[in-house]
């Protein structure tokens, strides 16, 4: 039986595992081994997510928690280099491109170990991304890529890549997607989630934020809650915020402009109403409804184009460019006049309706578990 290494760090990659180990939960062929970094590790940053999403707890925890970017790359791969050394996998798949991602592909390649990349080849040209960094050093030393859109493949061809390591198989992401809309619709949210959803009227946004480049500058992220402050008259947002944010709402003196959800029974009529993280079924239950979602994620860019529900992006670029031609998705940059105008449209219902890109249709891990068998 083959063993193969799967590694998951932070939140992003929950969700492209889980449906790689239920493609391969019956398979005579696979061993699968679950590492978790412990880049995220706070209950709703990480916990929540291995329970909704119906992955079984780690193999290994590797509680590197968070530090400087070579604080964190360090200690994975200090870490993890114990765990390859013992297991001795056949293949290590890492999925995404956040610090764990490089970290973890590093030492498979330098133990000797076949690296398998799931949503590789993705560039958004932006090396002041720590994300492209990852992205470009990890698929520099992989030895099977798997691919979510052709963009992706255009990019590791021109990177000299050889077009046999190069599956297109479509995106885990949105097996994932399916798979819990499925659940949510049958088993509605029950906590914080279903409370704020009851006091929103028909129309309504949702908002992630975390980038560094968004939330650490103060006249950037300043000028960001502004607009959206100012959008949120004609329609509440809601804001599940991730801790980095959090801290910089505080640091920066923003609290006023946001209505704290523990603090509200009243109608959310206008405003934007601030939450903690939120684990992956509950956000779901929310924003599956939502008139549009707001934010700088690169995984909603996605999740919301795979179910036509427009995404106002608050970024220059995308590494994934086919949300944008499949018209869901629009690049508002950090213009709070962009921005403003976006939320307009949405609310106006003149939004274009989309389409859902090729091969997004819940099948890519059965794909890629497919070729991992075979290879
Ligand atoms: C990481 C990824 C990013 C991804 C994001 C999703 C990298 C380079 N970045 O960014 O691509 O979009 O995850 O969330 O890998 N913190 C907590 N609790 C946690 C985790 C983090 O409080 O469970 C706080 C800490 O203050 C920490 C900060 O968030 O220092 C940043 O965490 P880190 O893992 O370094 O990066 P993210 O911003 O989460």
């Amino acid at each position: 039986m083959k063993k193969i290494i799967f590694v998951a760090g932070a939140r992003p990659n929950f969700m492209k595992i889980a449906p790689l180990l239920r493609a391969l939960k019956h398979s005579a062929a696979v061993r699968p081994v679950i590492v978790h970094t412990g880049q995220h590790y706070d209950t709703n940053m990480s916990a929540a997510f291995f329970s909704d999403l119906d992955i079984n707890q780690p193999h290994y925890n590797l509680e590197v928690g968070s530090g400087t970017h070579a604080e964190q790359t360090a200690a994975i791969m200090t870490r993890f280099e114990k765990v390859c050394l013992a297991e001795k996998p056949a293949m290590v798949v890492v999925v995404g491109d956040v610090n764990s991602t490089i970290a973890a592909g590093l030492v498979a390649k330098k133990c000797g170990v076949c690296l398998a990349h799931v949503e590789a080849g993705l560039r958004s040209r932006d090396l002041a991304m720590p994300e492209e960094i990852n992205r470009m050093a990890t698929d520099a030393i992989t030895d099977l890529f798997f691919t979510t859109e052709p963009e992706a493949k255009r990019n590791l061809l021109a990177e000299g890549h050889a077009d046999a390591k190069i599956h297109f198989v479509g995106n885990v992401m949105i097996d994932n997607l399916l798979y819990q809309l499925d659940k949510v619709k049958k088993r509605p949210s029950s906590g914080t989630a279903k409370t704020i959803k009851k006091l929103l009227p028909a129309k309504y946004l949702c908002l992630t934020l975390h980038r560094p480049s968004n939330v650490d500058n103060r006249e950037t992220f300043t000028g960001i809650v502004t607009a959206l402050a100012k959008a949120s008259a004609s329609a509440p947002i809601v804001f599940p915020c991730h801790p980095r944010t959090r801290a910089k709402i505080a640091a920066f003196g923003l609290s006023g402009k946001f209505i704290e959800s523990g603090k509200t029974d009243r109608k959310l009529t206008s405003g934007i109403c601030l939450l903690g993280p939120l684990g992956y079924n509950d956000f779901l239950y929310l924003w599956k409804d939502a008139a549009a979602v707001v934010t700088d994620s690169g995984g909603l860019q996605e999740e919301t184009t795979a179910l036509t529900i427009p995404c106002i992006t608050i970024r220059n670029n995308t590494e994934r460019p086919i949300t944008v031609s499949a018209g869901s998705n629009v690049l508002a940059g950090i213009d709070p006049g962009r921005i403003m105008a976006l939320i307009e449209k949405v609310l106006a219902g003149t939004w274009k309706k989309s389409s859902v890109p090729k091969l997004w249709d819940g099948k890519a891990s059965e794909r890629i578990a497919k070729i991992l068998i075979k290879n």
